[in-house]
């Protein structure tokens, strides 16, 4: 089987796709699948790239490429049918269905959301909208567009959503331009800080309760791992502790939960995936409050595959390997 795998990225979540990358590619067996690594440059150039140059490629002597109809990867001195594509990019430009189209164009199959949901879920906004008319519970929010900047008023928005608020920018992933706000020069602080990101913001009330997420694989009958937990150790679970400060957070898996909890949670997410029409696999972010309370955060398409990601960790508990995950993705964009 021929695959591409497709990683970094324009986004701003270059450096984790880089990540989830290697790891995915420690597991794929060499022998049973012929790999085409395609590294897409921050620049957005695509590039031929070897494994063992994963973190060090030249850009000078990479080869160019491009991903053709039928199924091809086309170069100078490459022109080769693809069987399926891994698009291990996270963020804008790659999670949220433009690299999903274009693969649909090339008429190869790849893994992971379509583009219609792939768009969806990168949107926290229009996620939230859909998730609330179906009755999932999700944190009140209100959003601002760039020329709606002026209309973003602290005191007005605190009275809709009280403090503490979050204010994020709707399209983002990891927690990039995203902060807790408590007071009004935090507020604008934050409001500046969003719109670096996007032409959109959404400020949020905080949700007081459990950071909770559960991961899905599978198309049309998904399996529903176990919940594992976010133990933050900061104000919020921010990108710096994500990736960079290990004491940051830690991962419960699975969570301290009761088993009415546990099948509670894992209901609302797969909900979730089904309303926003998701395939392959999705990881579904919610908030468990004091009261039993469920409240979607949002879904990742592409969540974080790296070595210390809560996905493949979830399945891992739940009874799936890591390696056994890469194959079945696989089996589920072939069907
Ligand atoms: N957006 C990051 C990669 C995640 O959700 O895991
Ligand atoms: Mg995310």
């Amino acid at each position: 089987i021929s695959i591409g795998i497709i990683y970094g990225g324009k986004s701003t979540e270059h450096e984790i796709s880089m990540r989830s990358a290697e790891s995915v590619l420690t597991v794929l067996d060499k022998k049973r699948y012929d790999i085409n690594l395609i590294y897409i440059t921050k620049s957005g150039e695509w590039l031929l790239t070897k494994a063992e140059d994963l973190f060090n490629w030249k850009e000078k002597s990479a080869e160019k490429v491009r991903i053709v109809s039928p199924g091809r990867i086309e170069g100078t001195d490459i022109n080769k049918q693809l069987d399926v594509v891994i698009p291990i990019l996270h963020g804008t430009m790659g999670e949220d269905g433009t690299v999903q189209g274009l693969l649909e164009l090339a008429e190869v199959p790849y893994v992971g959301c379509n583009v219609r949901s792939s768009a969806i879920c990168m949107d926290k906004d229009i996620t939230k909208k859909l998730l609330k008319s179906e009755g999932i519970d999700v944190a009140k929010s209100v959003v601002f567009k760039y020329n709606e900047k002026n209309k973003a008023n602290f005191n007005k928005t605190k009275e809709k959503l009280s403090l503490p608020m979050f204010v994020k920018p709707v399209n983002q992933g990891s927690s990039v331009g995203v902060s807790k706000v408590t007071d009004e020069k935090s507020f604008y602080n934050a409001i500046d800080e969003a719109f670096k990101y996007d032409t959109k913001v959404m400020v949020e009330s905080a949700i007081n309760g459990r950071e909770i997420e559960v991961a899905i694989l599978g198309n049309m009958d998904p399996f529903v791992s176990l919940p594992g937990e976010i133990i933050s150790n900061t104000e919020f679970y921010s990108y710096e502790s994500k990736y960079i400060d290990e004491k940051g957070a830690s991962l419960e898996i699975p969570a301290k939960l009761n088993s009415f909890q546990v099948t509670a949670l894992q209901e609302v997410a797969l909900k979730t995936f089904k309303i926003l029409d998701c395939e392959g696999l999705g990881r579904v972010d919610m908030f468990l409050t004091d009261d039993n309370e469920i409240f979607v955060n949002e879904v990742n398409t592409f969540p974080g595959f790296t070595n210390i990601s809560m996905y493949p960790k979830l399945l891992e508990v739940s009874g799936i390997e890591y390696s056994s995950l890469i194959e079945r993705l696989i089996e589920l964009a072939l069907q």
